[in-house]
């Protein structure tokens, strides 16, 4: 059993303490303290890691940071102690150039991704990405002990649609848990897993921990997918223009048990993993814990907004379509509200939410193998989702 007891799961990084078997976090980190290199350090959860990691009671620290991104450093945090590195891994000259001579680093956090026409084309880039910051590390990280690789839950079904496209194979039934084998389809989680199990051949000592979340809750302005910044720009276009807070998913997703996946709680089981030796080598879940039913947070969604929920009427419809032509409104609505600079096709990530919110099944993660190895962390999902709601409006991203 691990000598973590549990996470603490009150949201908001200030408020969370891990709870040890006697031993405070601060003796902890006057012996170690762990220098992390998170690639995808703006990303919804490299921004958790950036605030997590550098207290003073995160266990294994409190940790120096490198933070990666292709982007300049974003001005929604302004006093990170995170060293930013502008870096764009996919360019291996660039990549071995900037993150060589970061010989400190013992633990990696792998929270990156590019999104690609094809999935095969996903497993080249992704794997790319992955290699040529592994070749800059292993020569030069001689304290290199750890790797966490995010993937998520497609690892059991593989792309929604890639099921309507491909009869050749079945997805796996819900609850999914980490020792179902592989499907017999391209995935570029299986391509990213492959190389980490190879570098740990390489580097004497090295371990790793794989992290599959179910679709993310959580802050960042920059994310290929962010399904709540996505619906909370919907609704601010539905607030500004009169229109009706329609639910765009399928009957599925509104009636059936679903669950998410808190960022900050991602972060967490990402350090616990890194940092526990009772979690090495393994794969976790990570969702809330507990599920819940568009149908509920709908409501809360509208109410945040002030909004009048429309009810359902069983016919989805593609955000995607509906909000092509909305970009000069959107700007509209930063001007007029004064918000953070940002364009429409950055922050409302339509065809991430027309696909989550239109599952051809209900999915879910089960957290059993987490918990029995010791990480207990967990989120109210309705909680949660109203607290990122207020982070995304503080920050000024939404009016
Ligand atoms: N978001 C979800 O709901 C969700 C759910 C389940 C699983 N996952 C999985 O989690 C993993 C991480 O995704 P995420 O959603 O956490 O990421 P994300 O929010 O989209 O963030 C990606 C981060 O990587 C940076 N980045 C992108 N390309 C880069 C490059 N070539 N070089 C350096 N930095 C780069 C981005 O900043 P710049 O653009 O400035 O470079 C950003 O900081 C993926 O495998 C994803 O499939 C995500």
């Amino acid at each position: 059993m691990s000598w973590y007891s549990w996470w603490t799961g009150s949201l908001g990084p200030r408020a969370k303490k891990i709870q040890t078997n006697g031993e405070s976090s601060g003796e902890k980190s006057e012996k170690q303290q762990g220098v992390a290199l998170v690639i995808g350090v703006t990303g919804i959860v490299g921004n958790c890691l950036a605030e997590i990691l550098p207290l003073s009671d995160t266990p294994g620290g409190p940790w120096k940071v490198y933070g990666v991104a292709r982007r300049p450093k974003p001005d929604w945090s302004p006093d990170s102690p995170v060293e930013y590195i502008q870096c764009d891994v996919l360019d291996r000259e660039q990549t071995l150039e900037k993150i060589s001579p970061l010989k400190d680093v013992t633990h990696l956090f792998w929270v990156v991704w590019v999104n690609r026409e094809t999935e095969e084309e996903n497993c080249e880039d992704n794997g790319r990405m992955l290699s040529n910051v592994l070749d800059a590390l292993l020569p030069n990280a001689e304290n290199l002990q750890h790797i966490c690789l995010q993937t998520g839950g497609k690892h059991y079904f593989s792309l929604f649609d890639a099921v309507a496209k491909n009869q050749n194979y079945q997805p796996h039934e819900a609850p999914f848990h980490e020792e179902l084998p592989r499907l017999p389809v391209p995935n570029f989680y299986y391509t990213l897993e492959d190389i980490v199990f190879e570098a740990a051949k390489k580097k004497e000592g090295l371990t790793w921990s794989v992290h599959r979340p179910a679709y993310i809750f959580g802050f960042s302005p920059g994310s290929l997918m962010n399904v709540l910044g996505t619906l909370c720009v919907y609704a601010a276009i539905c607030k500004h223009e009169g229109l009706p807070f329609r639910y765009p998913g399928n009957i599925t997703s509104w009636e059936q048990f679903m669950d998410a996946s808190d960022a900050e709680l991602i972060a967490e089981q990402e350090i616990w993993a890194a940092t526990d030796p009772y979690a090495k080598n393994q794969a976790f879940n990570c969702a809330n814990g507990d599920v819940y039913k568009w149908k509920h947070l709908w409501r809360i969604l509208a109410e945040k907004f002030d909004l009048e929920p429309l009810p359902y009427d069983g016919d989805g419809f593609s955000l995607a379509e509906v909000m092509k032509d909305k970009g000069p409104v959107w700007d509209a609505i930063v001007n007029e509200n004064k918000l953070h600079p940002t364009k429409i096709k950055e922050v409302g990530n339509w065809w991430f939410a027309d696909s989550m919110l239109n599952p051809p099944w209900g999915a879910v993660l089960s957290m059993n193998k987490s918990k029995e190895y010791g990480f207990f962390g967990f989120r109210n999902t309705e909680t949660s989702m109203g607290q990122w709601v207020d982070k995304i409006r503080s920050s000024n991203i939404v009016p």
